[in-house]
């Protein structure tokens, strides 16, 4: 694996690649929910890079972005035990400069659930994947695909969207939610999670569970999945809970196969989010 700290470097090494092109953007803290990204770009491509960059621009004022996790020389051995290529770990130096052109994210599905809560949020998700995009694919690979989790289906959808209205060369690939065995699904910030936080938490999941349940049991209507999973969720501050088609519109009952069930919560000072695609 060779590891590229400038974008020089980085062009030295996408120069050489002769087939396709897998492409993992992460924030780092790596999990088994980003391996679960490199392992399908390794079975899929020629070539793997992953790109670990803590983004400024996607964190609000008083978010956590210095604290946010930074486990570096653990984050290399990931990468390198899983095959990964090329490991691309820019700085904010080289990724930004002054007064730079912004892209908005659209103002209906951008700025209604995660964009309610954290305007200005996606703004600098889109800005800073397609920079990532356009870097990683400088030398124009036959074939490029991108990874993305589901676990962040708002974000997914909006990339999707972009690559679609900016007419981007590149496959998005969404992948399913990795969850510990006990249903919590793996995020960086459950770092941040006291033991008796991390039971807490286990309600979002829960909630979910709770909600196919009535889908199976047919009761369709969105209303009344909402009240039963806010009772399943009343340990933790409720940020939201949305059901929307695939589109993100909103619905008044559940169409099976084209449905997302989203929960946004904060467990002590914790921000976390899940949802499930039925
Ligand atoms: P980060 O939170 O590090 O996540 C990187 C990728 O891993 C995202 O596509 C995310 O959806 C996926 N992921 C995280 N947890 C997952 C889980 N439990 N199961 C499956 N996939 C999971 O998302 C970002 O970084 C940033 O916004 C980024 C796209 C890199 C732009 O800065």
């Amino acid at each position: 694996m060779i590891i590229v700290n400038s974008i020089e470097e980085l062009f030295e090494q996408t120069a050489n690649f002769n087939g396709s092109v897998g492409f993992v953007p992460t924030m780092g803290a790596l999990h088994e929910g980003h391996l679960s990204l490199i392992r399908q770009a390794k079975s899929n491509n020629d070539f793997v890079v992953v790109s670990i960059f803590v983004n400024p621009t996607q964190f609000l004022e008083g978010e956590d972005l210095d604290a946010y996790p930074r486990k570096e020389e653990a984050d290399k051995k990931i990468c390198q035990l899983a095959g990964v290529d090329v490991l691309f770990m820019p700085n904010k130096e080289m990724m930004y400069e002054a007064d730079e052109l912004s892209i908005t994210a659209p103002a209906k599905r951008g700025f209604i659930l995660e964009g309610a809560k954290r305007p200005g949020h996606f703004d600098g998700m889109l800005q800073v994947v397609m920079k990532l995009l356009n870097l990683i694919a400088y030398h124009k690979p036959s074939i490029f695909r991108a990874y993305f989790g589901k676990k962040d289906a708002q974000q997914l959808a909006l990339i999707t969207q972009m690559v679609k209205n900016y007419f981007i060369n590149v496959e998005i690939v969404p992948c399913a939610i990795v969850r510990s065995a006990d249903g919590l699904a793996l995020s960086s910030r459950n770092a941040y999670l006291s033991k008796e936080e991390r039971v807490r938490a286990l309600s979002l999941s829960r909630s979910l569970r709770k909600a196919t349940e009535l889908v199976m049991q047919k009761e369709l209507k969105v209303k009344a999945i909402e009240s039963v999973m806010r009772e399943v969720l009343n340990e933790v501050d409720i940020e939201y809970i949305a059901l929307v088609n695939r589109q993100f519109q909103a619905i008044d009952e559940v169409e099976i196969g084209n449905t997302i069930i989203l929960v946004a919560a904060r467990v002590g000072h914790t921000r976390l989010i899940d949802n499930l695609w039925i």
